[in-house]
Protein backbone atom coordinates (compact mmCIF):
# COMPACT_ATOMS: atom_id res chain seq x y z
CA UNK A 1 0.00 0.00 0.00
CA UNK A 2 1.70 3.84 -1.22
CA UNK A 3 -0.31 6.77 0.84
CA UNK A 4 0.93 10.18 -1.19
CA UNK A 5 -0.60 13.44 -0.14
CA UNK A 6 -0.90 15.41 -2.78
CA UNK A 7 -1.43 19.43 -2.40
CA UNK A 8 -0.98 22.83 -4.48
CA UNK A 9 -1.03 26.47 -5.39
CA UNK A 10 -0.03 27.36 -2.28
CA UNK A 11 0.08 31.25 -3.29
CA UNK A 12 1.93 32.25 0.02
CA UNK A 13 2.03 36.13 -0.43
CA UNK A 14 -0.99 36.71 -1.56
CA UNK A 15 -3.96 38.40 0.41
CA UNK A 16 -5.59 35.37 -0.09
CA UNK A 17 -3.11 32.94 1.13
CA UNK A 18 -4.32 31.45 4.57
CA UNK A 19 -2.03 30.43 7.34
CA UNK A 20 -4.93 28.34 9.14
CA UNK A 21 -5.45 26.17 5.73
CA UNK A 22 -1.75 25.34 6.06
CA UNK A 23 -1.23 24.78 9.31
CA UNK A 24 -4.09 22.13 9.03
CA UNK A 25 -2.92 20.84 5.69
CA UNK A 26 0.62 20.34 8.03
CA UNK A 27 -1.37 18.48 10.75
CA UNK A 28 -3.24 16.05 8.32
CA UNK A 29 0.13 15.15 6.92
CA UNK A 30 2.41 14.79 9.97
CA UNK A 31 -0.75 12.83 11.65
CA UNK A 32 -1.62 10.62 8.84
CA UNK A 33 2.29 10.31 7.92
CA UNK A 34 1.92 8.94 3.82
CA UNK A 35 4.73 7.74 2.17
CA UNK A 36 5.36 11.09 -0.03
CA UNK A 37 3.90 14.35 -0.03
CA UNK A 38 4.19 15.91 -3.71
CA UNK A 39 3.36 20.13 -4.13
CA UNK A 40 2.74 20.76 -7.77
CA UNK A 41 3.65 24.28 -7.46
CA UNK A 42 2.43 27.92 -7.16
CA UNK A 43 4.32 27.78 -3.99
CA UNK A 44 4.72 31.47 -3.85
CA UNK A 45 2.24 34.79 -5.63
CA UNK A 46 4.85 36.73 -7.15
CA UNK A 47 8.24 34.45 -7.20
CA UNK A 48 9.90 36.99 -4.89
CA UNK A 49 12.68 35.94 -2.42
CA UNK A 50 11.21 36.96 0.74
CA UNK A 51 8.04 34.59 0.10
CA UNK A 52 10.04 31.73 -0.73
CA UNK A 53 11.97 32.19 2.33
CA UNK A 54 9.37 32.28 4.29
CA UNK A 55 7.37 29.54 2.98
CA UNK A 56 10.26 27.32 2.87
CA UNK A 57 10.65 27.93 6.37
CA UNK A 58 6.90 26.74 6.94
CA UNK A 59 7.58 24.02 4.51
CA UNK A 60 10.63 22.61 6.66
CA UNK A 61 7.15 21.27 9.43
CA UNK A 62 6.52 18.61 6.55
CA UNK A 63 8.19 15.85 8.22
CA UNK A 64 7.90 12.80 5.61
CA UNK A 65 9.62 12.52 1.94
CA UNK A 66 8.40 15.51 -1.02
CA UNK A 67 8.72 16.43 -4.06
CA UNK A 68 8.26 19.59 -5.22
CA UNK A 69 7.60 21.28 -8.58
CA UNK A 70 7.75 24.74 -9.60
CA UNK A 71 4.17 26.54 -10.87
CA UNK A 72 3.76 29.38 -13.14
CA UNK A 73 3.40 32.20 -10.20
CA UNK A 74 6.86 30.78 -8.61
CA UNK A 75 8.66 31.05 -12.31
CA UNK A 76 8.05 35.08 -12.21
CA UNK A 77 10.11 37.81 -11.55
CA UNK A 78 12.67 35.37 -12.03
CA UNK A 79 11.47 33.52 -9.46
CA UNK A 80 12.81 30.14 -10.66
CA UNK A 81 16.29 31.30 -9.03
CA UNK A 82 15.00 31.32 -5.68
CA UNK A 83 13.01 28.38 -6.39
CA UNK A 84 16.02 26.46 -6.86
CA UNK A 85 17.77 28.16 -3.62
CA UNK A 86 15.05 27.73 -1.13
CA UNK A 87 12.29 24.52 -2.73
CA UNK A 88 13.63 22.02 -5.34
CA UNK A 89 15.76 21.50 -8.20
CA UNK A 90 13.81 22.81 -11.57
CA UNK A 91 13.26 18.92 -12.47
CA UNK A 92 13.67 15.98 -9.73
CA UNK A 93 12.61 12.35 -8.78
CA UNK A 94 11.94 10.52 -5.67
CA UNK A 95 12.18 6.70 -5.47
CA UNK A 96 10.76 4.67 -2.68
CA UNK A 97 11.79 1.55 -3.70
CA UNK A 98 9.92 -0.31 -1.07
CA UNK A 99 6.75 0.71 -2.03
CA UNK A 100 7.51 -0.08 -5.58
CA UNK A 101 7.08 4.06 -6.44
CA UNK A 102 8.53 6.48 -8.84
CA UNK A 103 7.75 9.74 -8.89
CA UNK A 104 9.25 12.55 -11.52
CA UNK A 105 8.67 15.86 -10.79
CA UNK A 106 9.24 18.14 -13.94
CA UNK A 107 9.37 22.18 -14.53
CA UNK A 108 6.01 23.28 -16.68
CA UNK A 109 6.24 26.85 -16.81
CA UNK A 110 8.11 29.22 -18.64
CA UNK A 111 9.45 32.35 -17.10
CA UNK A 112 6.93 35.13 -16.67
CA UNK A 113 4.30 34.03 -18.70
CA UNK A 114 1.17 31.46 -17.59
CA UNK A 115 2.04 28.94 -20.66
CA UNK A 116 3.81 25.65 -19.83
CA UNK A 117 5.54 23.65 -21.91
CA UNK A 118 7.70 20.91 -21.28
CA UNK A 119 10.32 21.18 -24.12
CA UNK A 120 12.41 18.63 -26.21
CA UNK A 121 15.59 19.00 -23.99
CA UNK A 122 13.07 17.85 -20.89
CA UNK A 123 11.33 15.12 -23.09
CA UNK A 124 14.69 13.69 -23.52
CA UNK A 125 15.56 13.57 -19.37
CA UNK A 126 11.88 12.21 -18.49
CA UNK A 127 12.64 9.44 -20.89
CA UNK A 128 16.31 8.82 -19.49
CA UNK A 129 14.78 8.97 -15.90
CA UNK A 130 11.54 6.18 -16.80
CA UNK A 131 13.94 4.18 -18.47
CA UNK A 132 16.26 3.89 -15.51
CA UNK A 133 13.20 3.39 -13.36
CA UNK A 134 11.94 -0.57 -12.55
CA UNK A 135 9.38 0.61 -10.04
CA UNK A 136 5.74 -0.79 -11.15
CA UNK A 137 4.00 2.49 -9.87
CA UNK A 138 5.34 5.80 -11.95
CA UNK A 139 4.01 9.23 -11.54
CA UNK A 140 4.75 12.21 -13.05
CA UNK A 141 4.13 15.21 -11.52
CA UNK A 142 3.93 18.62 -13.00
CA UNK A 143 2.09 22.17 -12.53
CA UNK A 144 0.08 22.58 -15.67
CA UNK A 145 -2.37 20.56 -17.61
CA UNK A 146 -2.45 17.39 -19.77
CA UNK A 147 -5.75 18.04 -20.78
CA UNK A 148 -8.03 21.05 -19.62
CA UNK A 149 -10.93 20.76 -17.04
CA UNK A 150 -14.00 21.91 -16.54
CA UNK A 151 -14.43 25.83 -15.12
CA UNK A 152 -11.12 26.29 -16.01
CA UNK A 153 -11.19 29.87 -16.95
CA UNK A 154 -10.31 31.30 -20.39
CA UNK A 155 -6.40 31.40 -19.28
CA UNK A 156 -4.50 28.24 -21.18
CA UNK A 157 -3.56 25.34 -18.38
CA UNK A 158 -3.17 22.88 -21.00
CA UNK A 159 1.03 22.56 -22.08
CA UNK A 160 1.66 23.63 -25.59
CA UNK A 161 3.36 20.04 -25.98
CA UNK A 162 0.69 18.10 -23.79
CA UNK A 163 0.44 15.78 -27.07
CA UNK A 164 4.22 14.73 -26.18
CA UNK A 165 3.17 14.43 -22.49
CA UNK A 166 -0.16 12.23 -22.70
CA UNK A 167 2.22 10.13 -25.39
CA UNK A 168 4.85 9.49 -22.42
CA UNK A 169 2.00 8.70 -20.06
CA UNK A 170 0.96 6.23 -22.19
CA UNK A 171 4.32 4.78 -23.77
CA UNK A 172 5.66 4.28 -19.98
CA UNK A 173 2.46 3.15 -18.56
CA UNK A 174 2.31 6.10 -16.46
CA UNK A 175 -0.46 5.47 -13.40
CA UNK A 176 -0.94 8.74 -12.29
CA UNK A 177 -0.22 11.97 -13.41
CA UNK A 178 -0.35 15.07 -10.84
CA UNK A 179 -1.52 18.59 -11.90
CA UNK A 180 -1.92 21.71 -9.97
CA UNK A 181 -2.35 25.62 -11.60
CA UNK A 182 -6.35 25.94 -12.41
CA UNK A 183 -7.36 25.26 -9.24
CA UNK A 184 -9.95 22.70 -9.71
CA UNK A 185 -9.94 19.61 -8.04
CA UNK A 186 -10.87 16.36 -10.45
CA UNK A 187 -9.64 13.88 -12.43
CA UNK A 188 -9.74 12.20 -16.07
CA UNK A 189 -9.09 8.32 -17.09
CA UNK A 190 -6.77 8.22 -20.11
CA UNK A 191 -6.44 4.48 -20.41
CA UNK A 192 -5.15 2.74 -17.16
CA UNK A 193 -3.87 6.30 -16.42
CA UNK A 194 -5.67 8.60 -13.90
CA UNK A 195 -5.03 12.48 -14.87
CA UNK A 196 -5.58 14.17 -11.58
CA UNK A 197 -5.88 17.34 -10.67
CA UNK A 198 -5.78 19.38 -6.85
CA UNK A 199 -7.54 22.55 -5.96
CA UNK A 200 -5.60 25.62 -4.18
CA UNK A 201 -5.06 23.88 -0.58
CA UNK A 202 -3.98 27.07 1.29
CA UNK A 203 -5.79 30.05 -0.46
CA UNK A 204 -9.06 31.51 -0.91
CA UNK A 205 -8.13 31.17 -4.61
CA UNK A 206 -11.19 28.99 -5.45
CA UNK A 207 -13.20 28.69 -8.81
CA UNK A 208 -17.18 28.65 -8.38
CA UNK A 209 -18.12 26.51 -5.27
CA UNK A 210 -15.32 24.89 -4.51
CA UNK A 211 -13.56 24.79 -1.63
CA UNK A 212 -9.70 24.68 -1.18
CA UNK A 213 -8.28 21.43 -0.58
CA UNK A 214 -5.75 18.53 -1.44
CA UNK A 215 -5.58 15.28 -2.29
CA UNK A 216 -4.92 12.21 -0.51
CA UNK A 217 -4.41 9.04 -2.59
CA UNK A 218 -4.35 5.09 -1.60
CA UNK A 219 -2.56 2.40 -4.13
CA UNK A 220 -2.79 -0.69 -3.14
CA UNK A 221 -2.28 -3.84 -5.80
CA UNK A 222 -4.87 -2.85 -8.94
CA UNK A 223 -6.78 -0.48 -6.55
CA UNK A 224 -6.23 3.48 -6.65
CA UNK A 225 -8.59 5.81 -4.04
CA UNK A 226 -8.80 9.19 -3.96
CA UNK A 227 -10.45 11.32 -1.67
CA UNK A 228 -10.65 15.35 -1.80
CA UNK A 229 -9.88 16.39 1.79
CA UNK A 230 -11.13 20.18 2.64
CA UNK A 231 -8.30 22.31 4.30
CA UNK A 232 -10.54 24.09 6.44
CA UNK A 233 -13.12 20.92 7.70
CA UNK A 234 -10.95 18.39 6.83
CA UNK A 235 -13.84 16.27 5.55
CA UNK A 236 -12.70 13.57 3.04
CA UNK A 237 -15.00 13.35 0.13
CA UNK A 238 -14.36 10.18 -2.47
CA UNK A 239 -13.55 11.70 -6.01
CA UNK A 240 -12.08 8.12 -7.70
CA UNK A 241 -12.03 4.48 -7.39
CA UNK A 242 -9.71 2.44 -9.91
CA UNK A 243 -9.91 -0.71 -8.77
CA UNK A 244 -8.62 -3.48 -11.25
CA UNK A 245 -9.38 -1.71 -13.73
CA UNK A 246 -13.06 -0.72 -13.37
CA UNK A 247 -13.57 3.24 -12.35
CA UNK A 248 -16.04 4.62 -9.94
CA UNK A 249 -16.39 8.11 -10.54
CA UNK A 250 -17.62 10.67 -7.88
CA UNK A 251 -18.68 14.19 -9.12
CA UNK A 252 -18.15 15.84 -5.59
CA UNK A 253 -19.13 19.35 -6.82
CA UNK A 254 -21.45 21.02 -9.98
CA UNK A 255 -19.76 21.81 -12.93
CA UNK A 256 -20.56 24.60 -15.13
CA UNK A 257 -22.56 22.06 -17.24
CA UNK A 258 -24.61 21.66 -14.92
CA UNK A 259 -25.01 25.59 -13.80
CA UNK A 260 -25.65 25.82 -17.64
CA UNK A 261 -28.55 23.38 -17.85
CA UNK A 262 -29.85 24.39 -14.33
CA UNK A 263 -29.55 28.09 -15.21
CA UNK A 264 -33.21 30.12 -15.93
CA UNK A 265 -31.17 32.68 -18.08
CA UNK A 266 -31.42 30.64 -20.73
CA UNK A 267 -35.18 29.38 -20.26
CA UNK A 268 -36.51 32.19 -22.29
CA UNK A 269 -34.35 31.55 -25.29
CA UNK A 270 -36.11 27.87 -25.46
FE1 LIG B 1 -2.13 28.81 -8.77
Amino acid sequence: MVELIHWSDLHYGSSEFRKEYFDNVIDYINDKKPDAVVCTGDFTHHGRKIEYKNVSELLRQVKVPTLNVIGNHDAVNNGIVFFERYIAPRRSTLTLKEKDIFILGVRSPRDNTSEGELCDEQIEWMTQQLNKSNEKIKVLALHHHLVAVPSAGHKRGTLVDAGEALQLVQDYDISLVLQGHRHVPHAWCFGGSILLYCGTSTSEKVRADDNPCFNEISINNEKLEVYIVDSLTLERNLLIRQDRGKIKYLKPRNDRINHIINSRIFQNFV
